[in-house]
């Protein structure tokens, strides 16, 4: 079978009747630990992973972007850099009518491209093929024009585009992982600051991602009142972000807070510790206390930040079974269906295929996808 990757530059050939002069990657990610603080400025620990975006492309004269998506039946968008506008057909054109909208601000004298995209991410499933498209996108016009971009300030960008042209506020995990991840290694990145440190995965262990299938509703307008909920509770508790709030703060605060409201802060506060925490016991290759850390994280996010779904703890009680406590699993992502991750030893991945197979359609009527994970390198890594 003809890789993707070739399949790219044919369309695009064929499309624009040369030779691509850039190809750019981009990869998707999966979190390890650290689950909807990044937007409370508080800590990640996610991997880049070996899935991802592609971009062929080559520069314009012009200020028009003609791009073809391998992914949509080659579905083809043409616009001009001088009238960009959101559109509700074709939506995945959206990403790169954004990215130029937040790219032009930097570099208003930009030119347009002709490109052809393709990727393997599963959409909507939590691994970020959003932002592997952003930073992707990003990174093909830095190639194209030689522009100044750091990762990090790629990161941004994709961020913003998102934030302000797509309609998500996202934090800035996906997008900084994707541009920076490194291989072998996951990274603990403080969202504030957004200084970053690398860690290498054990060798002995494997990052298996099982995909629920649960297909995701309501993921953005849920996304955007969990972000709101959790300002409230800092707005509360007089402090900056839940970053900056730790549990003694947010008991003398409780009665004046909703239930939910309560919960989110609990989930954000108790979610920063534990990712912390995570980083120092893989660090030290204290496994059992890593199965621990990913275990509470669960049943936080379900009862306190409520963003799972019953197949999904249903996913993670079946895998948890069989790792116990040689490794840990967690659902993964924004939530509301997605995927779940297991940090799991190599020797115990059949084991787990076969648990999940055997029992998790037969209570839930989805089927389950499976992917053995590397961590890869981000697009400015
Ligand atoms: C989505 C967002 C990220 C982050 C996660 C939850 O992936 O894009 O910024 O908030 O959800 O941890």
């Amino acid at each position: 079978m003809m890789s993707q990757q070739t399949q790219l530059a044919e369309v695009f050939e064929t499309t624009f009747g040369v030779a691509p002069t850039v190809n750019i990657q981009a990869p998707g990610r999966v979190n390890l630990i650290g689950e909807h603080t990044d937007y409370n400025d508080g800590f990640v620990f996610p991997a880049a992973i070996n899935f991802g975006t592609w971009i062929a492309a080559t520069p314009r004269q012009d200020r028009v972007i003609d791009v073809v998506a391998l992914d949509y039946d080659g579905e083809r968008v043409r616009f001009s850099l001088d009238d960009i506008a959101h559109v509700d057909t074709a939506t995945w054109s959206n990403y790169v009518r954004g990215v130029c909208k937040v790219l032009l601000e930097l570099f208003p004298d930009l030119n347009g491209a002709n490109l052809a995209v393709t990727g393997n991410v599963p959409q909507g499933a939590g691994l970020s093929s959003s932002a592997s498209f952003e930073v992707a996108l990003v990174k093909m016009f830095e190639a194209l024009y030689n522009l100044n971009i750091t990762g990090v300030k790629a990161a941004l960008l994709g961020q913003k585009a998102e934030n302000t042209f797509v309609g998500c506020s996202c934090g800035i995990m996906d997008q900084l992982i994707s541009a920076m991840g490194k291989q072998g290694q996951a990274m603990l990145l403080d969202c504030r600051t957004l200084d970053f440190e690398h860690t290498p995965l054990p060798d002995s262990h494997v990052i298996l991602i099982v995909n629920s299938n649960v297909k995701r509703g309501l993921v953005d307008s849920e996304y955007n009142v969990r972000r709101e909920q959790c300002e409230e509770a800092a707005k509360i508790m007089g402090v900056t972000a839940l970053r900056d709030a730790d549990l003694a703060l947010l008991a003398l605060h409780k009665q004046a807070m909703t239930d939910p409201v309560y919960r989110r802060a609990r989930h954000i506060i108790t979610e920063n510790q534990r990712t912390v925490s995570m980083f120092n016991a893989l660090n030290a290759g204290r496994i059992a206390e890593v199965s621990e850390l990913m275990a509470q994280s669960h049943v936080s996010m379900r009862d306190d930040f409520e963003i799972t779904v019953p197949p999904i703890d249903y996913l993670v009680e079946i895998i948890d079974e069989v790792v116990g406590v040689e490794g840990g699993v967690r659902m993964t992502g924004g939530g509301f269906g997605g995927c779940v991750v297991a940090l799991t030893p190599n020797s115990h991945v059949s084991e787990i295929m076969t648990a999940v197979e055997e029992r998790y359609h037969a209570r839930t009527g989805y089927q389950p996808t499976f992917y053995t994970c590397s961590a890869e390198q981000g697009a400015f890594a």
